[in-house]
């Protein structure tokens, strides 16, 4: 039988949901098997596979042993920060896994607890993950770039009853001790864990208070090892909080058979992987690309899967990624444009990909942001193999658009991450909520229901989902990116259509960065707006009032600003530049006319909306820009 086409798998994967997902959760393992395989009974809400049970770390790490692939590769850890590797098969995995699970359960978690976990990228991280989904304890993961109040309101949200930690992370240069930052964030939030459960690293200690703290290793070596509890397919796995458009993040949950089903199902189809080959996702177990494929679609794949931590350059050098690729035979890898674009600028020629071997690689996947043509068509010059970008989200879990290279490898077009994934109905709608002709941008929507895998709700605020996602357009879940389709059905993803801004693939709230500049005490209104960067693809940029009667010297007004933020919201923000002004450009209504600042900035050509109060700030913007 000759294999569907894309558009084949896509049509069916449309008219015929319910089928097309049930032979995929064949690649599972249920302890029970599903009522029914959607259940649309209560919209806009939908529950993938109810009354199935399963267990997410089973699926990961024990049926592989029990199939007889435990002495195989599950998880390499190369860390060029300290100059190690360390080898994980399945079967260490697992016991790994289970003992640490012994221990969680020891001090009281079990199903539906919250347990936050806030670490570096050391093997540990991913364990703890699994063993959250071992017990059916969901998890939330905190990225280590983040400071104290972000953490304190992921504390509090999520209500942890255990915190996993570390005593540091360890960027180019600098220890990152988290204690300060840990102690900081328990502080500020009104929410205390029960215990906090510390990682000593060598680099930095972690003073451990007694009764509230526990060693990690005396933990985990005193504990039986715990088996894996069944729970229901639409119970929540983890809750991974995004920036939305306010600085209050949004708390996405996961479920755990739509998920399991959706990743499993990915690796092959869209990856074009088979198990026992080697995936790599240069990212952070803080993300979310980090949370699907450094550590569950490999696993549940039966892939091995590498946890890096290190940087694209300067770990030691732009040679970084082909020695790991190399050294650990890696079939696949997938990052951020942003990381190529770190790679390009300090070996340009490409000299250090000719040191190493790399013919294991088949196959680059970019995500996390735009992917603009010059640097896929370098990366393609450099590696020589398929240079694939593709499009998703937090919120989605799994590729929207792609050239599913498991289905019917398409042609590349350069700044396209290719079509809708099966599963997915992507449409292009006018303000009115009509669709567009091809070639005409719009917002980007996803027809309901979202295929499994994609986020059943927000946690605890049902209402808090259906305003950011369901009701601007009815029947549809608003991406917030906008874009067009192209003759041949071909996606362009061009921008966002909130106030979201992506710093080197980080997602940043804009928001949330004018919250950090609103607090301080000389500052009386003030905005900040993304503008495009060579390496980062865009970095914040704030724009200040003064109080009246504040003097100060604007020089260094803006270092306390870029120490609040770094304080505030975390050193991912890269918040470097801000500008004092006299006014902002606003509409007669009073909204601040960020989009018009922004190309400005970008030296782009601009018209004074109709709306506008005073065109005369816009000349004053562009002045305060020149003379920076
Ligand atoms: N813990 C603490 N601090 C962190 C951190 C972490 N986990 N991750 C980043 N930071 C800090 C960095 O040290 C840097 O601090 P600095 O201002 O003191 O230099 C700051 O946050 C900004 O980090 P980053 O955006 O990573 O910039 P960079 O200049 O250090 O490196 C790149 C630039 C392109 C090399 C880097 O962004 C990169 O590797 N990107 C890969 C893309 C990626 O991982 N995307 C995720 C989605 S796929
Ligand atoms: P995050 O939730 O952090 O993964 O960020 C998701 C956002 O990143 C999307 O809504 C897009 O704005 C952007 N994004 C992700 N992948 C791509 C891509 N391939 N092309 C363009 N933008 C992308």
């Amino acid at each position: 039988m000759t294999p569907p086409t894309h558009a084949e798998a896509h049509a069916r994967s449309l008219r015929d949901p319910e089928a097309f997902w049930a032979e995929a959760a064949e690649g599972i393992d249920w302890s029970r098997r599903w009522d029914t395989v959607l259940d649309a009974s209560k919209p806009p809400f939908v529950r993938w596979f109810p009354g199935g049970e399963l267990n997410t770390c089973h699926n990961a790490l024990d049926r592989h042993v029990d199939a007889g692939r435990g002495d195989q590769r599950a998880l390499v850890y190369d860390s060029p920060m300290v100059g190690r590797v360390e080898t994980f098969s399945f079967r260490e995995l697992r016991d790994r896994v289970a003992a640490l699970a012994g221990a969680l359960r020891d001090l009281g978690i079990g199903k539906g607890d919250r347990v936050l976990i806030y670490m570096p990228m050391v093997p540990e991280a991913a364990m703890a993950m699994l063993a959250c989904a071992r017990l059916g304890a969901i998890h939330s993961v905190v990225f280590g770039g983040f400071a104290a109040r972000e953490l304190a309101t992921r504390i509090d949200d999520a209500q942890p009853v255990v915190i996993l930690t570390a005593s540091c992370g360890l960027e180019p240069g600098r220890v990152v001790a988290y204690q300060p930052l840990l102690e900081g964030a328990l502080e500020i939030a009104a929410h205390a864990p029960r215990r906090v459960v510390v990682l000593q690293r060598e680099a930095e200690a972690f003073e451990l208070r007694p009764g509230r703290d526990a060693d990690w290793a005396e933990l985990a070596a005193a504990a039986a090892p715990a088996d894996c509890v069944p729970v229901q397919a639409t119970d929540p796995l983890y809750i991974l909080y995004t920036s939305g458009t306010t600085g209050v993040p949004k708390g996405v949950v996961r479920d755990n058979g739509g998920h399991a089903v959706a990743l499993h199902w990915s690796l092959r189809h869209v990856y074009g992987m088979e198990p026992g080959q080697v995936f790599w996702a240069a990212s952070d177990i803080g993300w979310v690309v980090g949370h699907s494929y450094i550590v569950y679609a490999p696993l549940l794949f039966g892939c091995t899967s590498i946890l890096y931590e290190g940087k694209p350059v300067g770990t030691p050098d732009a040679g970084a990624f082909w020695r790991v690729v190399a050294e650990h035979g890696v079939n696949a890898l997938f990052t951020a444009p942003t990381a190529f674009r770190a790679i390009k600028r300090e070996d340009p020629e490409a000299k250090w990909v000719g040191r190493y071997d790399l013919s294991s690689l088949r196959t680059l996947f970019l995500a996390g942001e735009r992917a603009d043509p010059d640097t896929v068509a370098w990366a393609e010059r450099a590696l020589s193999v398929p240079v694939i970008d593709h499009w998703w989200q937090t919120e989605t879990g799994w590729p929207m658009a792609a050239n599913c290279r498991g289905i019917e490898p398409l042609p590349v077009k350069h700044g396209s991450p290719t079509r809708a994934v099966p599963g997915y109905d992507v449409r292009v709608l006018d303000d009115d909520g009509a669709e567009l002709p091809a070639g005409e941008t719009g917002s980007l929507v996803v027809a309901l229901p979202l295929p499994p895998g994609c986020l059943p709700t927000l946690w605890n605020n049902d209402d808090g989902f259906r305003s950011a996602y369901l009701e601007r357009f009815p029947g549809y879940y608003q991406t917030a990116d906008a874009g067009y389709e192209d003759t041949d059905g071909y996606l362009w993803i061009m921008s966002r259509t909130d106030d979201i801004i992506n710093v080197a693939g980080h997602r940043l709230s804009t928001g949330g960065l004018e919250e950090a500049l609103a607090g301080h005490p000389d500052v009386a209104e003030c905005a900040v707006i993304g503008v495009a960067d060579s390496l980062k693809g865009q970095v914040p940029l704030g724009f200040v009032v003064l109080k009246a009667g504040a003097e100060r010297e604007p020089a260094e007004l803006v270092s306390e600003l870029v120490d609040r933020v770094r304080e505030q919201v975390g050193p991912v923000a890269a918040f470097k530049r801000a500008l004092v002004v006299e006014r902002l450009p606003k509409t007669r209504s009073g909204k601040i006319l960020r989009g018009t600042m922004r190309k400005i900035a970008d030296g782009e050509s601009y018209t004074a909306p109709a709306t506008i109060d005073d065109p005369a700030v816009l000349d004053e913007i562009a002045a305060a820009l020149a003379k920076e």
